[in-house]
């Protein structure tokens, strides 16, 4: 049995915050965020609205591209760092608004490798025959945990989500071939939320220290997520007998285009092999990898059959990649 992505869907919120905005908040300018990131706007969610909006949106999406009833799923894994709440999951704010009554679900917290980790923990799902049809979410309102006063990562990230519906196939030359993911906490210093876990729980002073907002060395972190994303999808190539012709598209975590761009080089790719939507979206976490997915599908690039690796690295930290071969035709409207 394996795992194949049958329907991608995803949601980004309206409203733009572009270069030109970020300049008037912090002392920054649109040519250094352009050509240190690529990164030329971003979607921010409304203030009143969470994680699982964007979650439930996205999710919508790929069931009505599907034509399938909320009910159908066995299961809802939902990758974010910002979900609405510490508890009730947010994978339950997502059964409960689609009315998907006859699954169970569940968070995963996996930073911006979280929806790798998450599609490699569905297709297992999968190919054990335990489950027939996974919904696997990434999601993050990333701007619900940034500071606007720090130039340093206010620059950076955005809110989305994208979803993909996993389901079993007999035929053993699509789905899911194959992943690599580590994890390494020698990187928790360089990439965190200081309070509001229950090693340091909230308190005013916490608050006053703007200890509740994402913070990033960002150095240490550029040089190990190409080193982590390059190494673990060579690997996997290799270990499957592929070469840089064989693959349609890479889908790499969009967090800065200075790392996509390096990754590859690294592996020896053209452009147009390489999914890119940064300058539009900046670093959405957990929903880059859908998102642009999402839009490739979209805009009927994917045939059956094409090669396809995602490749992430984040906080932890954790990295990774996961290869499949795609088994949809056409595109879809949004
Ligand atoms: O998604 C999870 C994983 N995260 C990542 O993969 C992110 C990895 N890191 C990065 O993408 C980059 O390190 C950043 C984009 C975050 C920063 O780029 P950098 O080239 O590493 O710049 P830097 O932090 O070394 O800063 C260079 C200079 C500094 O000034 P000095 O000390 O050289 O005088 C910064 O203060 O640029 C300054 N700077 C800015 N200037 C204008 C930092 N932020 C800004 C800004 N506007 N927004």
């Amino acid at each position: 049995m394996r795992a194949i992505i049958t329907a991608v869907g995803h949601y980004v919120p309206e409203n733009k915050l572009t270069n030109a905005d970020l300049e008037k908040m912090v002392d920054t300018n649109d040519e250094w965020i352009v050509t240190r990131t690529g990164i030329r706007e971003r979607r921010i969610l409304d203030k009143d609205k969470g994680t699982s909006y964007m979650a439930v949106c996205a999710a919508e999406k790929a069931l009505n591209q599907r034509g399938m009833s909320a009910d159908e799923l066995d299961l809802i894994i939902v990758a974010t760092v910002t979900p609405d709440m510490m508890f009730p999951t947010t994978a339950a704010l997502v059964q409960e608004a689609l009315a998907a009554n006859n699954c169970w679900g569940y968070d995963l917290s996996g930073g911006c490798t979280g929806f790798v980790c998450a599609l490699s923990t569905a297709s297992q799902f999968i190919e054990s025959g335990r489950h027939k049809k996974v919904m696997v979410i990434g999601a993050d309102k990333m701007s619900a945990i940034t500071n606007y006063q720090d130039r340093n990562t206010c620059i950076l990230f955005g809110d989305a989500a994208g979803a993909v519906i996993l389901e079993a196939t007999d035929d053993p030359d699509l789905g899911v071939k194959d992943f690599i993911l580590r994890v390494d906490g020698f990187g928790k210093k360089y990439l965190y939320m200081k309070a509001g876990g229950s090693l340091k729980p909230a308190t005013h002073q916490t608050v006053e220290n703007e200890e509740h907002y994402l913070y990033q060395d960002g150095k240490p972190v550029f040089k190990q997520a190409i080193n982590g994303m390059a190494t673990t999808s060579a690997t996997l190539l290799e270990r499957n007998n592929l070469s840089s012709h064989d693959l349609r598209l890479l889908v790499p975590h969009q967090a800065n285009l200075r790392i996509i761009d390096a990754v590859g080089k690294k592996l020896k790719l053209n452009p147009e092999q390489v999914a890119i939507n940064i300058d539009r979206y900046g670093n959405t976490t957990a929903a880059t990898i859908p998102l642009a997915l999402s839009e490739y599908y979209q805009q009927g690039d994917l045939k059956i059959g094409d090669w396809i690796l995602f490749t992430a690295f984040g906080a932890g930290f954790t990295w990774g990649s996961l290869l499949m071969r795609w088994a949809l035709n056409g595109s879809a409207s949004d």
